[in-house]
């Protein structure tokens, strides 16, 4: 055979194969999600998440060292309240659950970073993720809320915060709010590009977050739409959103690849409990091989073009990345 060009040349052995890697990941870009709840002694595995808990106060420094030792940086943490009302007023409270897990764990594990996610629906008894006027979330009603909420997250301690409520404006509201009290440099990661998804619904269950009625079609987006996902992620950077995110990410890669073509400020996906409970009931079959598919997933989701990867594997990711099986 008369060939010079050989692709195979370049995947003769481990070392090379490292060498010529095009996607390049670490460790310092994974963040974690938490569950905090009311009440003590609580480490309960959430079931449709095996492996993820809901921790109470007393239970979280230890799960929050456990991070850390793992080589995990960042966490992103969502509050289950024990109260819920219709405006969902325990979101803000000096007392609310997320602004006690902040308390507390920047105190006793301050090594790590703190995001907190900005939303309503795990805080209002109807579930939807702001106030509502009649069977519809009020866009501007619902924008003092958030607003209030990431400052009282940001006056708890959170290093940034995240709001997923796809309202329009939050992110100015939330800009303006945080600058006029004093927090001009706390970032804000939106939730730009956040589908109505059938692949949070493990997430629901793990967050009492259910809408009661209807589903979140009218604020979050249709997922036959990638235009309108660049337009969104315009539209946060410009109210002066600091990172923006993808979410799902194994079905949305190509609006990864997109966003990340087109804004010109960190671009992160969140692998979403659906994509989680999906591997972990395949793998509980024996049908899959657990940690190569993980490999596999997260390394293409870096390859789409994210440089964040928000997922409930991460422990296992920094371990696989410090080895460099992946990265
Ligand atoms: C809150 C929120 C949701 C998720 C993150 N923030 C649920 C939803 O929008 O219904 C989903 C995360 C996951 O599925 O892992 N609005």
């Amino acid at each position: 055979m008369d060939m010079v060009k050989r692709p195979r040349r370049l995947r003769g052995n481990t070392a090379l194969r490292k060498m010529v890697r095009e996607t390049r990941m670490d460790k310092s870009s994974l963040i974690y999600p938490m569950f905090v709840v009311e009440g003590t002694g609580i480490r309960h595995e959430i079931p449709s998440m095996p492996g993820q808990y809901h921790y109470s106060l007393d239970m979280l420094p230890e799960a929050l060292s456990e991070v850390a030792d793992s080589g995990v940086s960042s966490i992103l943490l969502f509050g289950i309240p024990d109260k819920k009302d219709e405006i969902g007023s325990s979101a803000w409270a000096e007392d609310g659950i997320v602004q006690k897990a902040l308390r507390i764990g920047k105190k006793e594990v301050p090594e790590l970073y703190y995001i907190t996610d900005v939303c309503m629906c795990e805080y209002t008894s109807h579930g939807h993720c702001g106030a509502l006027c009649g069977h519809d979330v009020d866009n501007d009603e619902t924008l003092p809320l958030l607003a209030r909420t990431a400052l009282s997250h940001v006056e708890a301690g959170a290093d940034m915060v995240a709001p997923s409520d796809m309202m329009d404006g939050r992110v100015a509201a939330i800009r303006t709010i945080l600058d006029e009290n004093g927090h001009k440099e706390t970032p804000i990661m939106s939730y730009a590009v956040k589908y109505a998804s059938a692949f949070y619904g493990p997430f629901r269950e793990a967050a009492d977050s259910a809408p009661s009625f209807g589903d979140r079609k009218t604020y979050q987006m249709d997922y036959h739409n990638a235009k309108e996902g660049i337009k969104e992620a315009l539209l946060d950077v410009e109210e002066g959103a600091d990172l923006v995110m993808v979410k799902p990410a194994l079905s949305y890669m190509d609006v990864i690849r997109r966003v990340s073509e087109t804004v010109h400020v960190p671009v992160a996906a969140y692998s979403v409990s659906g994509e989680y409970a999906m591997i972990k009931a395949a793998a509980a079959k024996g049908w899959i091989n657990e940690e190569a598919i993980v490999c596999e997933s997260a390394a293409s989701i870096y390859r789409a073009g994210a440089d964040v990867l928000i997922t409930y594997y991460a422990k296992e990711l920094a371990k696989f990345m410090e080895e460099g099986r992946i990265g």
